[in-house]
C-alpha cells in the first residue's frame, strides 16, 4: 500500500534500511545478553551497545559515553530524571508547552511530595527569559524545558535558558523528544545537565529505544534497582555508570538499530536534515493556509520552527478528518490532544484538539501536494 506518512513526530517512518539490517544481524548473529557473560557473543553485544553510546556522545557533544543510559523511550528517561532528582520541598520551573511525560511526573510529585511547580507561558509562541528569571526562588531545584513543542513546532531558546540556569546553579533538564537528530544539540555549550531523548523519532532508531544523559556532577537516584551484571556481591545498586541506571537486560536489537539510525544522522548531518525539514514545513504552511476553512496554529512560516504543524478545518471534527485522510486517502496524520493539553490550552485549541502533520527526512514536496489536494476535496464534500 502506498502510504503518505506524515506522523514523524510520533515515530519516524520509514527508517534508513540499515536500521532493520542491524537489528536482524543482532538477532541472528550475536543476540546474547550483554554485560552478563564473558563469552564471545556477549562481548560482541556489549561492544555494539558501547559503540551506540559513543555515536550518541558524538552527536550531543557528551564527553563520557558512559554518562548516557539506555531507556525504553523518552518518557522513561524523563521519569528517571525527574523522580530521581526532585526532593520534597523543591520548586521546579517548567513551561506550558510540555508533554504529559514532563507534566504528569511533576504533578505526581506535587501530590505525593508536596513540591511546587511553576509553568512559564510563552507570549506569541516565544519564551521570555525575564519570566523564567522572575520565577526562580530560593528553593528552585530544577528547570525542565522541552527543546521543541510536539504540538506547535516552537523552538525554545535552550542555550539562553541553560546559561540562566547555570548562573543560578540550578540543574537544567531538556526534553529533546522532538529535537534530537533534527536540531543541533551540544550539552556543553547549551549548559544541559540532563538530556532525555527518544531513539524512535529523529534518531531513526526503532521503537523501544531512548536514553538519558546525566552530567557527572548530578547526583541522581536510580528509578529501578536490580541486576546490572556488575558488583553482584553487593546488595546496593552499583555506583558506576551506566550500570547504576541500567538494571535488567537492555534492548540489544533495538540499540543495534539505534546505532545505525544515529550513524545515518551523523553521516547525513543534522544541518542537512534540519534544512530539508524546514523547507517542507515552510511549503506546507503556505499551502495549508491556502485551503479554505483550514486554520493553522503555531509560529508562522517566517519563524524558525519544526516541521510539526497543527491545524483544524471548519465544520469537520479533527478526529474525523484524520480518519478520512487515513481511510480514503492513505495519509497518516495524528489527531487529538497529542499528550499535550497544556500546549492546546496555550494555543486555544483545548476544545477542538487538532490534526497534526509532521515531516521527516524521507518526506518530499509531493507529500504536501497529496495532503493539500485531499484536504481540498474533503472541504468541498463538507460545505
Ligand atoms: C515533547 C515530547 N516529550 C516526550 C515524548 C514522549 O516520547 P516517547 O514516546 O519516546 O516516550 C514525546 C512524544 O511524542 C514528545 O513529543
Amino acid at each position: 500500500m502506498n502510504i503518505t506518512y506524515l506522523d514523524n513526530a510520533a515515530s519516524s517512518w520509514p527508517k534508513p534500511p540499515e536500521v532493520a539490517k542491524a537489528m536482524m544481524e543482532c538477532v541472528q548473529q550475536y543476540g546474547a545478553n550483554p554485560g552478563r557473560g564473558g563469552h564471545q557473543l556477549a562481548m560482541k553485544a556489549s561492544k555494539v551497545i558501547y559503540q551506540t553510546r559513543v555515536k550518541l556522545a558524538q552527536l550531543f557533544s557528551i564527553k563520557n559515553p558512559n554518562d548516557i543510559f539506555f531507556m525504553m523511550n523518552a518518557t522513561m528517561a524523563l521519569n528517571q530524571a525527574i523522580k530521581g532528582y526532585v526532593k520534597p520541598g523543591m520548586h521546579v520551573i517548567t513551561t506550558s508547552l510540555e508533554h504529559n511525560s514532563v507534566r504528569r511526573p511533576l504533578e505526581f510529585l506535587r501530590k505525593t511530595m508536596g513540591i511546587d511547580v511553576s509553568y512559564i507561558k510563552p507570549e506569541n509562541y516565544e519564551f521570555s527569559l525575564a519570566d523564567i528569571r522572575e520565577a526562580i526562588r530560593e528553593n528552585t531545584g530544577l528547570i525542565v524545558v522541552s527543546h521543541a513543542s510536539n504540538l506547535l513546532g516552537t523552538i525554545a531558546p535552550i542555550e539562553e535558558i541553560g546559561r540562566l540556569a547555570r548562573e543560578n546553579h540550578i540543574p537544567f533538564l531538556v526534553d529533546a523528544s522532538q529535537s534530537a537528530g533534527i536540531l543541533p544539540i551540544d550539552v556543553e555549550t547549551m549548559h544541559i545537565d540532563m538530556l532525555a531523548f527518544p531513539g524512535h523519532k529523529g534518531l531513526y532508531g526503532p521503537q523501544g529505544t531512548g536514553g538519558l544523559y546525566v552530567h557527572p556532577s548530578i547526583d541522581l537516584e536510580p528509578y529501578f534497582h536490580g541486576g546490572t551484571g556488575s558488583h553482584s556481591e553487593n546488595i546496593d545498586q552499583p555506583k558506576t555508570r551506566p550500570d547504576r541506571f541500567e538494571s535488567g537486560t537492555v534492548n540489544t536489537p533495538g540499540i543495534a538499530g539505534l546505532r545505525a539510525g544515529v550513524e545515518f544522522v551523523l553521516r547525513t548531518g543534522v544541518n542537512v536534515i534540519r534544512k530539508k525539514e524546514w523547507e517542507l514545513a515552510k511549503e506546507a504552511m503556505v499551502q495549508l493556509k491556502d485551503v479554505k476553512g483550514v486554520h493553522v496554529f503555531g509560529p508562522d512560516e517566517n519563524c524558525e520552527r519544526l516541521a510539526v504543524i497543527p491545524f483544524i478545518m471548519d465544520g469537520v471534527d479533527a478526529s474525523e478528518l484524520a480518519y478520512i485522510l487515513d481511510q480514503q486517502y492513505n495519509i497518516a496524520v495524528r489527531a487529538g490532544f497529542h499528550c499535550s493539553p497544556l500546549a492546546h490550552e496555550t494555543a486555544g485549541t483545548l476544545e477542538t484538539g487538532s490534526v497534526r502533520v509532521s515531516f521527516g527526512y524521507f518526506n518530499e514536496k509531493e507529500d504536501i501536494d497529496t495532503l493539500v489536494s485531499a484536504l481540498k476535496e474533503i472541504r468541498e464534500a463538507f460545505v
